[in-house]
């Protein structure tokens, strides 16, 4: 058999699984999204693009940087936002990367080495475990927020292994659960591992200055990496990393997608720079997030610890036709399917933001309590 038929065998197969994946060219109006990850509803806050507009009126800046970061001539931006964020922190230094996936892959990549064992939770992102895998670094998995499982592995074999990296996030992207970063803590400290937290669902939604779930359980700094992206709530482009001086310039010098990558935009970076600084004048929103939350949740019967709530549906194809089903009445709720989630727990990722409010969540609640009753029947 040729390649090419091989390669629709693939599309075959994926289609028959109901997996088939397909850029959408989609151009319905909804009337709310629930797929989004814009958790404080700054991309659509017309008035804060605004006053950025406003506050750079003679700056001007380009919308490329027209090369890496290494052989940029004028960095400032990235250098100032850089020097904002560790301060944030209160940490010694961050590293600005073009996005989150490669901020984890070249990290990840870039510090563990052939002597070394990588444990990452079961459910962490793909870009940490691209990272791991072309690293040349032991990658064990433990199931997921089981840390008795991560301890048996750390007991097992931290002696073989020179480094180890513990790898998790905080809260957790597809399900909205929660890691506990303070056994977490407790773990590294005592097998002496390095801990990695990836905090991209949780900057600036959780803590009281939006910095995540370390600042809010005031952990920043029992934690060796801290990754967060600008992609979501922070309404921008871009991923960073909160580490130490030496860690950073280590990076500098060996995480691939750093080095050998044109720099983000400066324009970006100015919007980033102007988002980051306001971040804790945004507590209203993740009061009111954290409100909502409880209430949807409690309306419609499910458990929650954050703003990402899973609803499980069973297979793919029932998962697909459900959504289906609400995008038609204006609700955009995109289907978790298998092999993003464990077999028969095809899902709905509920995503709730800043700006939803429960009176015009009701409507679709009703829809889903339809759905629960017929299923029983
Ligand atoms: C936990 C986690 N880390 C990293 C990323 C990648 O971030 P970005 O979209 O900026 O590449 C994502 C994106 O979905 C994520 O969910």
């Amino acid at each position: 058999m040729d390649k090419n038929n091989n390669f629709q065998d693939c599309l075959t197969a994926l289609k028959s699984q109901d997996n088939l994946r397909c850029i959408s060219s989609d151009k319905s109006e909804y009337t709310l999204d629930l797929s989004t990850n814009d958790y404080l509803g700054l991309s659509s806050d017309v008035r804060l693009y605004d006053s950025f507009f406003k506050e750079q009126e003679h700056c001007r800046f380009p919308f490329s940087a027209s090369s890496s970061r290494l052989l940029l001539k004028n960095a400032t931006g990235h250098h100032k936002l850089e020097l904002l964020l560790a301060s944030s922190y209160n940490a010694e230094a961050c590293l600005v990367f073009n996005s989150g996936y490669q901020c984890n892959m070249g990290v990840i990549s870039a510090l563990a080495s052939g002597n070394d064992l990588i444990l990452a939770d079961k459910f962490v992102h793909a870009s940490c475990i691209d990272g791991a895998l072309l690293s040349k670094a032991k990658l064990m998995r433990y199931q997921h927020l089981n840390y008795e499982h991560l301890e048996q592995l750390l007991l097992r074999y931290r002696g073989d292994y020179e480094n180890v990296y513990i790898i998790t996030e905080s809260v957790f992207s597809m399900d909205g659960d929660v890691a506990d970063l303070e056994r977490l803590v407790r773990l590294k400290q005592t097998y002496k591992a390095f801990l990695y937290v990836d905090e991209a669902h949780a900057v600036g939604v959780r803590g009281r200055n939006g910095l995540g779930c370390l600042e809010a359980s005031d952990l920043i700094h029992q934690v060796d990496f801290i990754v967060g992206a600008f992609g979501k709530a922070l309404a921008s482009v871009g991923g960073f990393i909160i580490c130490s001086a030496l860690m950073k310039l280590f990076l500098v010098n060996h995480a691939r997608s750093f080095m050998y990558s044109t720099a983000l935009p400066p324009i970006n970076i100015a919007w980033t720079h102007f988002v980051v600084e306001r971040l804790p004048d945004f507590r209203t929103r993740r009061l009111t997030l954290e409100k909502t939350c409880l209430e949807f949740s409690k309306r419609l019967g499910v458990h929650t610890q954050s703003n990402i709530i899973p609803y499980i549906v069973g297979s793919n194809s029932d998962a697909i036709s459900l959504s289906n089903n609400l995008k038609k009445q204006g609700f955009n709720v995109l289907p978790i399917r298998t092999p993003t989630v464990p077999k028969n727990t095809a899902r709905l990722r509920f995503s709730l933001t800043a700006d939803h409010r429960l009176k015009s969540l009701i409507p679709m609640i009703d829809i889903l309590k339809d759905y629960e009753d017929n299923m029983v029947k």
